[in-house]
């Protein structure tokens, strides 16, 4: 049994990520894509190892894209119909991924509505297993954290000039979270956090604004968040119409940014909320970029990951 918690086969979080790691995960992405392997697949890579999809919360982009970057590696993959597993009929959450584990596991993707369950699995579970967290709570997303760096690259290179606003539900938001640590890790120029005051904990790095106007000029990424009501309290709620008159990214507020400023967003997006519906499909607009770019990046991730396995 492995003693160390923060053991290098697992990603929790982006903090525990030394940085040479970090950027060797960012440019074996990119050899992935240059190679074409995300699309057509290297399945000589990964065969015969087995990803299981663990999520407690819903998901559409994250568990579709890491089942088809283990497929595309040559993985088995199982999705765990958590509704449906012996979990209802009271087993242990340690007591099913033992079972799972038995059963041969090389890698467990786990998402869940509490903070730390990744990382609490993983303090437990055996070698050779890599828990990966695919979003605990409001804590961590790596792999969503990675993913928007590697876009960002892709278009700006450099980091250290760069101005970047992270816009909205900055409170609820583990992809904001993560976001921040791996901007700060990748020396970014400047970090500006955007949002309602209490939406926007005083405790985080960047400089904060309350006003979107203010802290869109001269920005080169801005990168949006879902209002996370499921996460609230009712009394967090904004009103919709009112969210997007102050905090909503619109065609005229977007001039404010640099000229070649990128929009982003982790989504799920809510148009006409965090963003107008017309800027969803504007050339600047590359949320579509992030979402290919997901199963690339975790291509990447389960990759090295399984060298830590093999060491
Ligand atoms: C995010 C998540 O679930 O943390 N989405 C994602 O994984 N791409 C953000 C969100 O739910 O708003």
């Amino acid at each position: 049994m492995d003693e160390n918690p923060m053991s290098p086969r697992h990603l929790l979080n982006i903090q525990d990520l030394p940085v040479n790691t970090l950027l060797e995960l960012l440019s074996s992405a990119q050899q992935i894509i240059d190679r074409g392997w995300h699309r057509e697949g290297a399945s000589h890579l990964l065969a015969h190892k087995t990803l299981i999809n663990l999520f407690f919360e819903t998901s559409t982009r994250t568990r579709v894209s890491f089942e088809l970057a283990a497929k595309r590696l040559g993985m088995t993959v199982v999705n765990i119909d958590i509704a449906n597993s012996a979990m209802k009929k009271g087993e242990s959450l340690l007591d099913t991924l033992y079972t799972l584990q038995a059963m041969v596991c090389h890698f467990m993707v786990i998402r869940h509505n509490e903070n730390f369950i990744p990382d609490y699995v993983a303090e437990h579970i055996a070698p050779p297993t890599s828990v990966i967290n695919a979003g605990d709570g409001t804590h961590a997303h790596p792999s969503q954290a990675l993913i928007d760096m590697l876009t960002i690259r892709q278009h700006k290179g450099d980091f250290t000039p760069l101005r970047v606003a992270i816009v909205g539900d900055i409170k609820h938001s583990r992809a904001a979270r993560s976001q921040i640590v791996a901007l700060q890790k990748l020396n970014v120029g400047e970090i500006r956090l955007i949002g309602p005051a209490h939406l926007l904990p005083e405790d985080l790095p960047g400089t904060h604004y309350h006003d979107m106007d203010a802290g869109l000029a001269n920005v080169d990424v801005i990168m949006l968040l879902r209002i996370q009501k499921e996460r609230m309290q009712t009394n967090d709620m904004p009103d919709e119409a009112s969210y997007f008159k102050q905090f909503g990214l619109s065609k005229s507020r977007l001039k404010l940014a640099k000229p070649d400023a990128i929009v982003m967003h982790p989504g799920p997006i809510n148009r006409d909320i965090e963003i107008a519906s017309e800027l969803v499909n504007n050339p600047q607009t590359i949320i579509y970029q992030q979402v290919a770019n997901g199963v690339p990046m975790r291509m990447a991730i389960l990759m090295h990951l399984q060298q830590l396995q093999a060491e």
